[in-house]
């Protein structure tokens, strides 16, 4: 290609491409399929590696393939970076307080009018100073002391949200601040990377972002992905300030950069305890971590009045949250007996206070997990609740762990070990080696299972039997009184009624439950059998497709998979649970007692737009219990899943929504709160 026709169509490629990253990665809204994005992308790394001379200092191909430097190189901030005060009350207490001293401060009298406030998320990651000169950005550095940062231009490139070049019309110096961060999906994401190679994963997203900064290699910051949001201003030249904080963060997005969209204009004590009561319910489905708000006075001028305390502004304050992640102690490690035999390792902690609630057992998922983490009694770990997520055992601090003597260097205590024996049954655990999972294989031998799977039979999606909970079904197996889930249809008044705390009167009721539970549904029923690998959704398919139990019992695994949503494991697992003759069994006595349901059922489902979609119900919601939106999801044919994934189609969010939520949000799955959903089950 000709130089000047090279140039112009590098140019085109420049602006394109740089406006697809500003559509994707600032606005979330993707303009073109990615395939689309490289191959533009690869159009103009062949031009510059034809035409060196127009590798030019805004040109996105940057942002990959910096060399490793030797060094940083030392910045000095043209305006010192400062920080700011923190409320460590997490009350309204904590606004309350900042507004009264700025009030003092500014000589307001109680009667005069509330001061306006700009307030925005406390972002945890790293602060950075970005230096556009024309427009260009020449220059990004760490805050290092305040007054000498970092050079860290290389690794900030690779920051696909920050622009190469500002849109519009930007002055000739303009320094804008803000704070790189991770986010939760690309930090699990890269753990998950790391973990998958046999490495070491990061401890937090801070941790991160700092370690991705800190990168003398750019290729190395590449591979841990960042964010970045400007929230103030370094120097700047050539440009008349807006007249509040607000109108600088309207600027600066108007510039092309990353503002948080969750921001506010607040009037007074009040206005600002809205804000942070509003953040803290959002806290847990943002796709990044927060440790509180910050409040700004939103007049520059009166900012300018009120000046600084030493180092900190007295017209800034963070206001935090309680902390999801705290420091404690494990007394022991033992572990739980679930439904299907799975060995859960718990954590038993010294109590807690995180996320809200206090915390004495933490899961440690399994032994991979637990082993990998190596957490081990007497550590002192780090413990994580966030939202409605269980609490968990992060990770071990080290250098805290108990020593057999003051010198050496021996442990006190041994590696976790899962036992060779089931606690509760003393059956052998097995844990097949391309699995994570341990198991007792004692089965249904094994009291823990036994009532884990009377539990779940008589659960209300599942048999329904009302008045059948965790203490009675503890005594009824403690007694041997219940074995299988067909020994409940044998069970008198007089065995009941000599149970503990039991009332006559309540062993009639129970009794008349059970009763009732006889007539049920076939899916209802798939459900109940608790088969590994069977839940709701796949139970109702399976009675969609045989319509009687026989023709399921008689399936082999290729016509199992003829039934929509079943692979070859779900397959496997319902094979082998018919193939076990106690099974069988257990199925016979409870047709022999008189359990029956509708054979052939036709899917009553009218076709809406709803048939055939996927849901993911989590948090909250204001009016719907969770039972209540499935069953009207269901009614319309659709279907409820527990996990999110590129197959769901929308995701019902509540209060204290979690990481599901998240995933959501990073797949760009379709996001709907009560009055939402309800509309669209109108149509
Ligand atoms: S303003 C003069 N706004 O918190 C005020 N800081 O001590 C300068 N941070 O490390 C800071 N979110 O990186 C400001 N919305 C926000 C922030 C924020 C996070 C960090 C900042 C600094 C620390 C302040």
């Amino acid at each position: 290609m000709q130089l000047a026709a090279a140039a112009a169509r590098a140019e085109v490629l420049r602006r394109e491409i740089e406006r697809h990253n500003h559509a994707y990665y600032v606005l979330d809204r993707p303009t073109v399929p990615d395939a689309e994005y490289d191959r533009l992308f690869r159009e103009l790394q062949v031009i510059e590696e034809e035409h060196p001379p127009l590798r030019t200092a805004d040109s996105p191909t940057l942002r990959v393939g910096g060399r490793p430097l030797a060094m940083f190189a030392p910045v000095r901030h043209a305006v010192p970076m400062l920080s700011i005060r923190t409320e460590t009350d997490t009350e309204p207490a904590g606004a309350r307080a900042f507004d009264a001293r700025v009030r003092r401060e500014l000589g307001l009298a109680d009667a005069e009018a509330p001061v306006e406030y700009a307030a925005e998320l406390k972002f945890d990651g790293l602060a950075i100073n970005l230096r556009y000169e024309h427009g260009l950005l020449v220059q990004a550095a760490t805050r290092g002391d305040g007054e000498t940062g970092e050079d860290v231009t290389q690794n900030i490139r690779t920051v696909h949200s920050i622009p190469l070049r500002l849109a519009g019309n930007p002055p000739p110096l303009l320094e804008v601040r803000g704070e790189a961060y991770m986010s939760r999906p690309d930090f699990e994401r890269y753990n998950e990377r790391q973990r998958a190679l046999g490495k070491a994963g990061l401890v937090n997203p801070r941790n991160g972002a700092a370690g991705s900064i800190r990168q003398l290699d750019p290729a190395m910051a590449a591979e841990r992905p960042l964010s970045f949001y400007a929230y103030g201003l370094g120097a700047s030249e050539g440009w008349t300030l807006p007249s509040t904080h607000s109108g600088v963060l309207a600027a600066l997005a108007a510039f092309g950069l990353p503002v948080c969209e969750h921001r506010a204009v607040a009037q007074g004590a009040e206005g600002l305890i809205a804000f942070h009561a509003r953040m803290r319910a959002l806290r847990d489905s943002l796709p990044f971590d927060i440790d509180g708000v910050v409040y700004k006075v939103n007049s520059l001028a009166l900012q300018q009045q009120l000046g600084f305390v030493t180092r900190e502004p007295r017209w800034a304050v963070a206001h935090k949250y309680p902390a999801e992640e705290m420091l404690t102690t494990v007394e022991a490690i033992e572990v739980q007996v679930g439904r299907t035999g799975a060995i859960t390792p718990v954590a038993r902690l010294a109590p807690v206070f995180v996320g809200g609630v206090t915390v004495t057992n933490a899961t440690l998922h399994n032994e991979i997990e637990a082993r990998r983490k190596d957490v081990r009694v007497g550590d002192t770990v780090v413990v994580r609740r966030a939202g409605d997520v269980i609490p968990e055992v992060v990770s071990v601090v080290i250098e805290r762990r108990p020593k057999r003597d003051l010198l050496g260097d021996e442990p006190l205590h041994p590696a976790f070990e899962l036992p060779k024996l089931c606690p509760v049954c003393g059956s052998a655990i097995e844990r097949p080696e391309d699995e994570a999972i341990a198991r007792c294989s004692g089965g249904l031998i094994c009291p823990a299972q036994r009532k884990q799977a009377l539990l779940h039979f008589a659960g209300r999606r599942a048999m329904d039997i009302e008045g059948l909970g965790d203490k009675l079904v503890e005594q009824l197996v403690d007694n041997a009184i219940v074995k299988t889930p067909a020994d409940l249809y044998k069970l008198g008044l007089l065995a009941m009624a000599n149970l503990e705390r039991m009332a006559e009167k309540s062993a009639a009721n129970l009794l008349a439950a059970i009763g009732k539970s006889k007539s049920t549904t076939l899916a209802r029923f798939i459900f109940a059998l608790g088969i590994r690998n069977v839940g709701e959704a796949t139970a109702k398919d399976l009675a969609r497709f045989f319509g009687g139990l026989d023709a399921l019992m008689a399936a082999d695994s290729d016509r199992l998979q003829q039934v929509p949503d079943v692979g070859p494991v779900v397959a496997a697992s319902i094979a082998r649970f018919f193939a076990e003759p106690h099974n069988v069994e257990v199925i016979e006595q409870l047709r022999a007692a008189g359990v029956h349901w509708v054979e052939g059922e036709p899917a009553a489902v009218v076709s809406s737009a709803i048939s055939g979609k996927t849901f993911v119900l989590t948090g909250t919601l204001p009016t719907l219990t969770r039972d209540e939106a499935k069953d009207m999801i269901e009614a319309q044919g659709g279907k409820v899943a527990g996990s999110v994934s590129k197959k769901t189609d929308y995701v019902v969010a509540g209060a204290e929504a979690g990481s599901k939520l998240e995933k959501a949000q990073a797949l760009g799955v379709a996001i709907l709160d009560e009055v939402q959903f309800r509309e669209l089950m109108k149509t």
